[in-house]
């Protein structure tokens, strides 16, 4: 008789053990869930263990874009997962010398997409297009995951003009008096790009100098905010890259050697700046993406905010990690480094190989997935 009571007094503390570790997973996979309401969270992280393979990256240009971009090809090349692409055909791309440019003012349509290969679906998507929710689900699975990403208006303006050559024997001082008379179309790479490409409403950018923002607009913009935090499971920040990455990373269970990256920002020799005192004159220009970067901070804040508590010594791990492999990547020496395992993480081999991806140029990056779907250059 006690020897059945010690045996079951043993079951049941490794029953309790069981539901402590149980839980303890859990709740780690829940605060990585952050955008799932608490309730949901359970349900979700029973079903929600495997890592996301359904990706939507609104790529917009001068915002550090490419880096992030390197680690979805990377990731959707290794596991051939199916990626829309540009029309490479001249008559059918609608930028025939560019394979990573899908639109630069349309949403993804018929015309400018390639058909999947036979027996596939489209997983990922990231190359440049316009935001419009109702293409986006023709093309990509219900359960796909939304990431956007934004920088500093004045900044990204800066880096456009240095990156594109727009204006350059114009004094930026004269710009900023009127910027309305400078490539001021709608869809421009400097008219409030940022909100153009998430798909904001035509009639909210500003006609000329004189025009003032009205209550109505106002409202609009909230209105359309309001929708794009219901549509974007995250908006990454380009002034904090670092946290960003991890913050994805842990929503959908990648692993760390998934989203390494090295630093591609072309740092201009040729920048030019605004002066302090300008920059007023500009921010009322970039009205519209000055308020999606607020809008997008503060969501993003929020979303940290909710992380576990060891979620900024992650990102400083993560942070010296890319500061390694960057050396590594850079000397001629080593074939291979070994990456020792961390709190969070397995240990895995950095290789001259990796190496090479994580260099890769996009537009190379792109032919070899296009060679990979499809057997051919041109569709
Ligand atoms: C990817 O597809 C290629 C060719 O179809 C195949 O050889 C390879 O094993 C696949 N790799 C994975 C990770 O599924
Ligand atoms: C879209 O961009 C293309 C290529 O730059 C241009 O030819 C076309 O006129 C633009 N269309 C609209 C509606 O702005
Ligand atoms: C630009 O114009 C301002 C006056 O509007 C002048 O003070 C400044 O020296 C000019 N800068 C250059 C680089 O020419
Ligand atoms: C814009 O506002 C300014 C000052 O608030 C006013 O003087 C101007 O007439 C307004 N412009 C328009 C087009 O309503
Ligand atoms: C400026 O835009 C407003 C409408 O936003 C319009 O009423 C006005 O005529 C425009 N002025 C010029 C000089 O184009
Ligand atoms: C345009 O507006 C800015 C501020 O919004 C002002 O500093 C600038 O003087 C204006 N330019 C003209 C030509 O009205
Ligand atoms: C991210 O980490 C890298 C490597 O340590 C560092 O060079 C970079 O400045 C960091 N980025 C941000 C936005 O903190
Ligand atoms: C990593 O490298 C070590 C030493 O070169 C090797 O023994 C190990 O098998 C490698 N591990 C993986 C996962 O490639």
């Amino acid at each position: 008789m006690p020897r059945l009571w010690r045996g079951f007094l043993i079951l049941l503390v490794l029953i309790s053990i069981q539901m402590r570790l149980y839980i303890n997973r859990l709740n780690r996979v829940c605060s990585d869930a952050s955008h799932v309401p608490r309730n949901e969270c359970f349900v979700k992280s029973i079903r929600n263990k495997l890592e996301t393979t359904h990706v939507a990256f609104l790529k917009i240009h001068k915002t550090a874009s490419t880096t992030v971009q390197n680690i979805f090809l990377r990731f959707g090349q290794s596991r051939n997962l199916t990626f829309i692409l540009a029309h490479d055909k001249a008559d059918l791309a609608e930028i025939d010398y560019l394979p990573n440019v899908i639109s630069v003012n349309k949403s993804l349509t018929e015309k400018n997409i390639v058909p999947p290969p036979s027996g596939k679906h489209y997983d990922m998507l990231c190359c440049h297009v316009i935001y419009n929710r109702d293409s986006f689900d023709r093309y990509l699975p219900q359960d796909t995951f939304y990431i956007g990403l934004v920088r500093e208006p004045i900044e990204r303006l800066e880096s456009a003009f240095a990156f594109f050559g727009h204006l350059k024997s114009t004094n930026l001082s004269e710009y900023a008096k009127t910027p309305y008379l400078y490539h001021h179309y709608v869809g421009s790479m400097t008219n409030n790009r940022m909100s153009f490409a998430f798909g904001f409403p035509l009639n909210l950018f500003l006609k000329n100098n004189s025009s003032n923002v009205t209550e109505r607009d106002k409202q609009s913009v909230k209105d359309f905010l309001v929708r794009i935090r219901s549509e974007f499971d995250l908006i990454l920040i380009h002034e904090r890259l670092n946290h960003s990455i991890i913050l994805m990373k842990r929503m959908m269970n990648w692993h760390i050697r998934d989203v390494i990256y090295i630093s591609r920002f072309s740092r201009s020799r040729h920048k030019r700046t605004f002066l302090q005192s300008e920059k007023q004159s500009i921010k009322s220009y970039l009205y519209l993406d000055y308020l999606l970067y607020d809008f997008a901070l503060k969501e993003f804040n929020r979303k940290v905010d909710r992380m576990s508590d060891d979620f900024h010594e992650e990102v400083n791990h993560f942070a010296q990690l890319v500061e390694t492999v960057s050396l590594f990547c850079h000397a001629e020496t080593m074939m291979s480094m070994h990456i020792p395992s961390s709190k969070w993480d397995g240990y895995f081999n950095v290789t001259k190989t990796d190496c090479d991806l994580y260099k890769k140029s996009e537009i190379g990056f792109i032919r070899e997935i296009r060679m990979r779907q499809y057997g051919r250059l041109n569709i």
